[in-house]
């Protein structure tokens, strides 16, 4: 009995100790629940929060780990001309590692369904050039197997990024880097780029 009360009362210390409720998600504006098959398994989407948008991804965990790969090997100039920077410390491939992660991860957030393009009433700066984020959204409706597709591409070529950090490879780390951005190009030419303005 004397168990049950103190852990009964650690309970209730930890449930009255959250005084932010700010930290829950506000489940009001969340997303349907979306439940799908996958051959035998089901699954469960509902377990994902989906409220942060494509948009964020993209500048939360994609393009700035991209940005610090593609810095990764570069020329610099200074008094004495033109000089190759490349990673050195264990401590500077240790962060590449990590931006490959990022997009990685990234790439897995744009695969989970339920997800908008971007907030409500937002639009694009170049919208000549650019799709609105409704157009992206019926564009992905329309196919959202070509929109997997590139996203996983995008994934593959984290990896093969991934593989020239662990292997320290400066060289391989520059090729890898030029694949990432054709991933990049290769969906943003379908569901970002007004291509029949171009
Ligand atoms: C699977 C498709 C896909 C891939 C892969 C992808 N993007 Fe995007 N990206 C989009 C879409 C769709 C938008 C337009 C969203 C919007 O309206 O902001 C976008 C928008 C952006 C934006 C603009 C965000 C803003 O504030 O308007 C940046 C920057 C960006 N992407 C960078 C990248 C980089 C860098 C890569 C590769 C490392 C990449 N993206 C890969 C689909 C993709």
């Amino acid at each position: 009995m004397k168990t049950f009360l103190t852990i009964f009362s650690m309970f209730l210390l930890v449930s009255c100790g959250d005084d932010n409720p700010g930290n829950q998600p506000d489940t009001t504006t969340l997303p349907e629940p979306v439940v799908e098959s996958a051959g035998n398994t089901p699954v469960l989407y509902a377990e994902f929060n989906t409220s942060i948008t494509i948009r964020d991804v993209m500048n939360t965990f994609i393009d700035p780990s991209a940005d610090a790969l593609w810095q990764a090997v570069r020329f610099e100039m200074d008094a004495t001309g033109a000089h190759e920077v490349v990673p050195e410390t264990e401590e500077e491939w240790e962060a590449l590692r990590k931006h490959a992660i990022s997009i990685i991860e990234g790439a897995n957030a744009l695969m989970i369904p339920g997800r908008h393009v971007a907030a409500p009433g937002s639009t694009t700066e170049f919208p000549a050039y650019e799709y609105l984020p409704e157009e992206v959204e019926a564009k992905l409706a329309e196919d959202r197997l070509s929109w997997l597709g590139f996203a996983q591409s995008l994934q593959t070529s984290a990896f093969s990024v991934m593989g020239a950090i662990n292997a320290r490879d400066v060289t391989r780390l520059g090729e890898t880097g030029g694949l990432v951005d054709q991933a990049c190009e290769n969906c943003h030419s379908q569901y970002w780029y007004r291509t029949e303005s171009l």
